[in-house]
C-alpha cells in the first residue's frame, strides 16, 4: 500500500489521480485549491468516477509515501506550502511539470528525492474535478530507482510509463517542441500558421535558440530538430491550439518562463544569447500580466 498525496488536481493532476484511485493497492489524497466533491475523468479507456478525500488546507496534510506536483510551473510557491507538511523522511517528490526545471524550481527539497517527469498526456478541464484526458499518454523519468519505483505506481494504468537513461536530453527535446509554441501564443494563430514560411522560420530560430543552450547544458539534441518539430507542427490538425495559446486566449497566466525565458536565463550561464527566446518571454508574460 502506498500513500499518494497529488498536489494540482486540474487536467494532468486529475487525470493520474484517477488512475491511481482505480489501482487496488494505493491510498490517495488529493491536495486542491479549487475543492470539488466528485473526480470524474473521461479517458479513452473509459470514464473513471470517484468521491476521492480531498484536503484543501495544507495544514491539515500529513507525510505520504509519495507526492506528486502537477500544479502549473508558476504555481511551484503554492505547491511548496504543501510539501512542507507532505514530506516525511522516506517521501519521494514526483514533479509533474513542462520544462527542464523540475528539480531546481523546488530549492528546499533535496534533488535527490526529486523524481523529474516529463509529461505527455493531453488533458483538458472542464470543471473542478471534471476532465477529458484524450490519449492514454506517456510519463518519461530517469532510469534509476526511485524512477522505477515511480513507474511502479502506473503499473495497472493505460499510461505508459518511459524510463530513460538520458533524461535530460528528452526534456530539452520536449522544451524545443514547447519553446516554438510561443509562435502561436504571441500571433494568437493555431498550429497551421506552422505553414507560414515566415512563421516557420521563426520557429526555427527559437528551437535552434534552444539547442544551443540545451546542448551547453549537456542534451544531446539532432542538427535536423528545427525542421522535424516545424514538420509536426505542419502535420497536427492546423486548428489545434497548444496550451500557452490557450493560456493566453483564456486570459490566464502563462508558462513563458519555463517554456522561453529558461532558455535566456540558462543560455546567459554559458554565454549563449537567447534574444528570441527571451524576447518571448517578456512579451508573453507582459501581455497576460494584469
Ligand atoms: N494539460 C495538458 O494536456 C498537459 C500536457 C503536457 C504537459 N502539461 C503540463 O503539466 C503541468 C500541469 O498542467 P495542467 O494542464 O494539469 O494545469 P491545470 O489544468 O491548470 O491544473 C493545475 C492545477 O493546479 C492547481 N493549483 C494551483 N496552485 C495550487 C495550490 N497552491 N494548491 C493546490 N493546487 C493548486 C490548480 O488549482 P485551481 O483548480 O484552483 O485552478 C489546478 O487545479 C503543467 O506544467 C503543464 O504544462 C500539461
Amino acid at each position: 500500500m502506498s500513500a499518494i498525496a497529488v498536489v494540482g488536481t486540474g487536467a494532468v493532476g486529475a487525470s493520474v489521480a484517477a488512475w491511481l484511485i482505480a489501482a487496488p493497492d494505493h491510498d490517495v489524497t488529493l491536495c486542491a485549491r479549487t475543492p470539488f466533491d466528485t473526480l470524474r475523468v473521461e479517458t479513452p479507456d473509459g470514464v473513471l468516477e470517484s468521491q476521492p478525500r480531498i484536503l484543501t488546507d495544507p495544514a491539515a496534510a500529513q507525510p505520504v509515501d509519495w507526492v506528486l506536483v502537477v500544479t502549473k510551473t508558476y504555481d511551484a510557491s503554492g505547491a511548496q506550502r504543501w510539501l512542507d507538511h507532505l514530506i516525511g523522511p522516506d517521501t519521494n517528490v514526483a514533479i509533474l511539470q513542462n520544462g527542464v526545471e523540475h528539480r531546481s524550481r523546488f530549492p528546499g527539497i533535496d534533488p535527490a528525492r526529486i523524481v523529474p517527469v516529463i509529461v505527455d498526456i493531453p488533458a483538458e478541464r472542464r470543471a473542478p474535478g471534471d476532465v477529458v484526458q484524450r490519449r492514454s499518454g506517456s510519463l518519461t523519468v530517469p532510469n534509476d530507482p526511485a524512477g522505477t519505483a515511480f513507474a511502479a505506481l502506473f503499473a495497472h494504468s493505460p499510461i505508459d510509463t518511459i524510463l530513460t537513461d538520458d533524461w535530460q536530453s528528452a526534456a530539452w527535446r520536449k522544451l524545443a517542441i514547447n519553446c516554438a509554441g510561443a509562435v502561436n501564443a504571441l500571433t494568437l494563430q493555431p498550429s497551421g500558421i506552422a505553414r507560414d514560411a515566415e512563421a516557420a522560420e521563426l520557429m526555427r530560430a527559437l528551437i535552434r535558440e534552444c539547442i544551443a543552450v540545451g546542448r551547453a547544458e549537456g542534451a544531446t539534441l539532432p542538427d535536423d530538430l528545427p525542421d522535424s518539430i516545424v514538420e509536426g507542427y505542419r502535420n497536427s490538425p492546423p486548428d489545434s491550439i497548444n496550451s500557452i495559446h490557450a493560456d493566453r486566449l483564456a486570459g490566464r497566466p502563462t508558462e513563458a518562463d519555463a517554456r522561453n525565458g529558461v532558455i535566456a536565463r540558462l543560455g546567459a550561464r554559458h554565454g549563449i544569447d537567447a534574444p528570441l527566446n527571451r524576447m518571448a518571454d517578456v512579451v508573453l508574460r507582459k501581455a497576460t500580466s494584469r
